[in-house]
C-alpha cells in the first residue's frame, strides 16, 4: 500500500508552482530509481534511454514495450517520486492508439502520468487522455521525437513568432486538460512567458532558470554519456571516469592476484 502523505502525487506538484521548484531526474531502472528517489520530487521514464541505455543514434526506435520493462523497473524501487512515463514515437498518433497505449501503461506499471511531445495538434489526443483519467503532461518547444522529420536538433523561440507559437501551443495543451509542462531548448524568455501565462507547471531542460522546475537526463548529468552534451546540461560527476578508475583498479588485482585476499575469502 502507497503512503500517499509521503508520496508526491500531481496535486502536490500543482501546489509547487510558484512556491517551490519541482526536480525531476530520468532514471530507467530499479537501481538508480532508488538512489535518486530520496532527492527529488519526480522520476522521467525518458525515452532517453534509447540512446543513453541502448546505443540508439536518437529516440525514435524505443518501443512501448521497452518503456513499459524500465518502468516497471523504476517503480519497483520508487517509493516516493511520481514517475512519468514518456510515450514513445508512434504510440499516441491518434486519440484511439494513444488512449490503448496509456491505458497498457497504467495497467501495467505504476506510472502516475504520461508525457508526449506536440503542441495544439496533439490537443484533442490529450483532451481525450485527460477524459478518460490519463494524468498527461506535454513536452513542447524543442521534440526530440522530430529530430529526423525536422534534420536535426535546433533551440527554438529564436524569432517572435516561434515564442508566440511556443506560447500559443502552451495554452491549448493548458486547455485541453494538460497537467503540466516540459519546456524544452528554448530561450529562456520563452519558457518564462510560458510559466507565467499558465497555470500548470513547467518543467524545464535546457529552457533557463525561470520555469518552475527543471529536469536533467540523469547519465548526462552524472558525466557517463558523453558522446552529445548540450550547453544546457551540468555535470555533477565525472562518473564515467571514476567507474573505470574502479574497474581498472579491480582488473589489475584480479591479473595480479592480490583479490581476492583473505578477507574476501571464505
Ligand atoms: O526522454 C527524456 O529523457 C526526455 C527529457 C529530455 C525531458 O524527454
Amino acid at each position: 500500500m502507497i503512503n500517499l502523505s509521503h508520496k508526491t502525487t500531481l496535486k502536490k506538484l500543482q501546489k509547487m508552482k510558484g512556491h517551490e521548484k519541482i526536480v525531476m531526474i530520468t532514471a530507467y531502472d530499479a537501481l538508480f530509481a532508488s538512489i535518486f528517489d530520496p532527492y527529488v520530487d519526480m522520476i522521467l521514464v525518458g525515452d532517453s534511454l534509447n540512446m543513453s541505455f541502448s546505443g540508439k543514434r536518437d529516440t525514435l526506435s524505443a518501443t512501448i514495450d521497452q518503456m513499459i520493462y524500465h518502468t516497471q523497473a523504476v517503480c519497483s524501487k520508487t517509493e516516493k517520486s511520481f514517475v512519468l512515463f514518456d510515450m514513445p514515437f508512434g504510440t499516441y498518433s491518434d486519440k484511439a492508439s494513444a488512449l490503448k497505449n496509456a491505458v497498457r501503461v497504467y495497467q501495467e506499471t505504476g506510472a502516475d502520468a504520461i508525457k508526449l511531445e506536440g503542441g495544439k495538434e496533439k490537443a484533442e489526443v490529450i483532451r481525450h487522455l485527460s477524459d478518460n483519467a490519463i494524468a498527461v503532461f506535454g513536452h513542447i518547444g524543442l521534440k526530440p521525437q522530430s529530430v529526423r522529420s525536422e534534420g536535426g536538433y535546433s533551440i527554438k523561440g529564436k524569432s517572435e513568432q516561434e515564442k508566440q507559437e511556443i506560447i500559443e501551443n502552451a495554452l491549448a495543451l493548458e486547455k485541453a486538460g494538460a497537467a503540466a509542462l516540459i519546456i524544452e531548448g528554448v530561450k529562456p524568455d520563452v519558457a518564462e512567458a510560458v510559466t507565467e501565462r499558465v497555470s500548470i507547471p513547467t518543467i524545464g531542460i535546457g529552457a533557463g532558470v525561470e520555469c518552475d522546475g527543471q529536469v536533467l537526463v540523469w547519465s548526462d548529468m552524472l558525466g557517463f554519456f558523453e558522446e552529445f552534451m548540450p550547453k544546457f546540461v551540468k555535470q555533477y560527476l565525472d562518473g564515467g571516469k571514476l567507474v573505470q578508475e574502479a574497474v581498472k583498479q579491480y582488473a589489475a588485482e584480479v591479473k595480479s592476484g592480490t583479490f581476492p585476499d583473505p578477507s574476501h575469502t571464505y
